[in-house]
């Protein structure tokens, strides 16, 4: 195993009822509420929350679409600014939660904040953040990323920061309720994938992490048929925890990790405005291909433990995994080809043109795949 650091200091609420705790996490000043297209207004969640804020100094923003935007998210720094807001509270899933993750630093950054994203620039401080996620799915609720798209240049760029960690996540599993079945399907192959990238790598001997990963890979694949099929209490609970798990940080420390699926798919967002987890189920099923030889071991291993495979021999079972991972999002009923979204050949390049012009030049767990490999990657994909 590799040496790490392990601090998650997100206070977790979970369980039913928990938005009736908002207020208590809540500290003194003033609080914006930020949301995404409205369906808090429409499922009864927002109201839960104004109730909350009742004898509160409060403000709101709203409108933060899916893949969530610089300019709207630069309209809510504006207003921060002229509102004098001392803590910012999503509610939504990853998209009002990551955006207001950029608002955050982006009310604190002293220049353009567009460097945050494409300069890397260092955030030094940010505006606190408690969150209330309604989606879940990308497990932005307890970690310190976030990623911006921004339309006009073809871009959807990502950051890191432990400042921009939400202090609280209310996590109430019914707010699942009224979610529809494509966002649930999204939620499903978004948590996979996010323990897939943490763990399809090379053997470290890290047993706890490849024994929790393998865990959470098995109750994905439970579950995911139940969830499309009922709004059972407890399998939308475990469906809520396992995401938030899936990219906590608790399985990625200590290993090698390799997201080349989740950069590729940035690139298709940004060019043809796909869902994120639509992407990563049309691009991870090659990438295991292409990456066949160089994840030979972990490749066994996930046919074997995850798979129950262990009667094939080697090759055969690499393939049929391979070939169980996506029938399993085919059965979420997420397409998995490029063509099904009627994208042409030429979308191949333009991945790897970007990756270039973004700087990507080098992905993976042993920063061996090239935006040529991409390219390659993207084009079995079609
Ligand atoms: O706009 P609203 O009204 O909120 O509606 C949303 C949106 O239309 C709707 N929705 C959310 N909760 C609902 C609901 N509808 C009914 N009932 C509810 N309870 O669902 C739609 C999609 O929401 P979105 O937030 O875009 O989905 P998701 O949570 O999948 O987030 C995707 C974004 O997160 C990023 C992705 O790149 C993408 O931009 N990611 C963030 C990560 C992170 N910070 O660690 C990691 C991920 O890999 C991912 O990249
Ligand atoms: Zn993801």
């Amino acid at each position: 195993m590799q040496n790490f650091i392990y601090h998650n200091p997100t206070k977790v609420v979970f369980g039913k009822g928990s938005i009736g705790k908002l207020a208590s996490q809540l500290p003194k000043g003033k609080v914006m509420l930020l949301y995404g297209g409205g369906s808090i207004k429409n499922n009864g969640i927002y109201d839960q929350v104004t109730e909350q804020l009742k004898g509160l100094d409060w403000c709101e923003f709203s409108g933060i679409e899916p893949n969530p935007e610089f300019s709207t998210l630069m309209q809510a720094v504006e207003k921060i600014k002229t509102e004098n807001v001392d803590y910012l509270l999503p509610v939504g899933g990853g998209s009002v939660i990551d955006g207001t993750k950029f608002i955050a630093a982006a009310a604190h950054f002293n220049g353009d904040p567009w460097d945050i994203l494409a300069g890397g620039a260092a955030v030094e401080s940010a505006l606190p953040i408690g969150c209330i996620l309604t989606l879940p799915a990308t497990g932005t609720e307890t970690n310190a990323a976030a990623v911006v798209n921004r339309k006009e240049l073809g871009k959807k760029l990502s950051f890191i920061s432990d400042h921009v960690r939400p202090q609280f996540a209310v996590l109430d599993p019914e707010v699942t309720y009224s979610l529809p079945e494509r966002q649930l399907a999204n939620g499903i192959v978004d948590a996979y994938v996010h323990v897939m990238e943490q763990y399809l790598t090379y053997p470290v001997n890290a047993t706890v992490q490849d024994r929790f990963a393998e865990g959470l890979l098995q109750n994905l694949i439970d579950l995911g048929p139940k969830v499309l099929q009922s709004s059972d209490y407890d399998v939308r609970a475990n469906l809520m925890w396992n995401a938030t798990q899936a990219l906590s940080g608790l399985i990625g420390v200590g290993v090698p990790q390799d997201w080349s699926t989740h950069m590729i798919g940035h690139e298709l967002t940004a060019l043809h405005n796909l869902d994120h987890a639509v992407t990563l189920a049309i691009v991870l099923p090659r990438l295991m291909h292409h990456q066949k030889e160089q994840k030979r071991q972990k490749l066994l291993q996930y046919a074997e433990r995850v798979w129950n495979l262990s009667t094939y021999d080697e090759d055969s079972a690499i393939e049929l995994a391979i070939e169980k991972t996506e029938l399993f999002f085919q059965q979420m009923g997420v397409k998995t080809r490029l063509k099904e979204h009627g994208i042409d050949d030429d979308v191949a390049d333009n991945v790897a043109k970007n990756l270039t012009n973004n700087g990507y030049l080098a992905l993976g767990e042993r920063q061996d795949i090239t935006p040529e490999h991409a390219r390659e990657i993207v084009m079995a994909s079609m």
